[in-house]
């Protein structure tokens, strides 16, 4: 039970809709007995400073910033740190020493996921979408070390992400077929409750890693199709996973337990 001592925690966005963020921090503060509760609140994009200025003055120690916020959010917050200034976006909101600090762990996420399978300094990777979620996923290719392509349906939104990001090139998705590459990741949200593919099987390479950002469903036609031709497919769920074990890491300075948060994961979709 909560008691005067507890600290609170949550996520902020909008709609409301389905998220596994408070069954995964709230699993993990079990398993480590830290005394906190996390919660989900449903925060339109007007109420979004009354929000922040409510974690503020009610002293939350953490809040997840998710869509539509995690740009607006930047301007509502005392610091934001180098690496989510330079990703253009801030997924959470830590209190430290009184202040509000803005960062960024899509990126870990999607590199501690990637590194499940693979090393990723020196590696060709293909990232499709040039979305929020691409930037974040680019950037932390980029920050590996790794040669990156942004393929995307609207090649003139490669190009700005790309440049922007100092990526290697941009192209439309059907470039995939002469792209030597060997981690791909989709970040559109084809797929997404449906059973289609971004990319023709054709295109994905054996032995390559194929992440999806999408995870729902938990295995989509595209890492179906990747392991029908050998490749090794990676489900969004881990992106999720390690985002919030960057969270919890952050704010509590103690190690993640990854597999209370992939079980709590598992248990809120069913
Ligand atoms: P997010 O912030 O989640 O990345 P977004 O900014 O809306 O969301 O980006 C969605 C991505 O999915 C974009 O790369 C989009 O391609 P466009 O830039 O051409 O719009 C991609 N996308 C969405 N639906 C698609 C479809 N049917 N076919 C191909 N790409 C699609």
């Amino acid at each position: 039970m909560p008691t005067a001592a507890t600290r609170l925690c949550g996520i902020v966005l909008h709609p409301a809709g389905h998220t596994r963020s408070p069954a995964m921090h709230n699993a993990a503060f079990a398993a480590l007995e830290i005394d906190a509760s996390y919660l989900a609140f449903d925060v339109p994009p007007e109420d979004l400073a009354d929000a922040i200025a409510g974690v503020r003055a009610l002293g939350l120690e953490q809040i997840a910033v998710s869509i539509p916020h995690k740009e607006a959010v930047m301007d509502l917050v005392d610091d934001v740190d180098e690496h989510a200034r330079r990703i253009g976006a801030v997924n959470t909101v830590t209190r430290r020493d009184g202040r509000l600090v803005g960062s960024n762990t899509d990126w870990l996420g999607s590199n501690r996921a990637l590194e499940r399978e693979t090393e990723i300094a020196g590696k060709r990777a293909v990232v499709l979408g040039a979305g929020g979620a691409a930037r974040a996923v680019v950037f932390g290719l980029l920050e590996r070390g790794a040669e990156v392509h942004v393929l995307n349906r609207t090649v003139e939104r490669a190009e700005r992400l790309a440049k922007e990001l100092g990526a290697s090139g941009a192209a439309e998705i059907s470039a995939l077929a002469d792209l030597d590459h060997d981690i791909l990741v989709n970040t559109t949200s084809v797929g997404l409750r449906e059973d289609v593919s971004p990319v023709p099987a054709e295109m994905l390479r054996p032995g390559s890693v194929v992440m999806d950002a999408v995870y729902d469903p938990e295995v989509t036609r595209l890492l179906r199709d990747a392991a029908n031709r050998g490749a090794r497919p990676l489900g969004g769920k881990w992106m999720l996973v390690y985002q919030a074990a960057a969270q919890f890491e952050t704010w509590t300075g103690r190690e993640a337990p990854i597999e209370v948060l992939a079980n709590a994961f598992d248990e809120a979709g069913r």
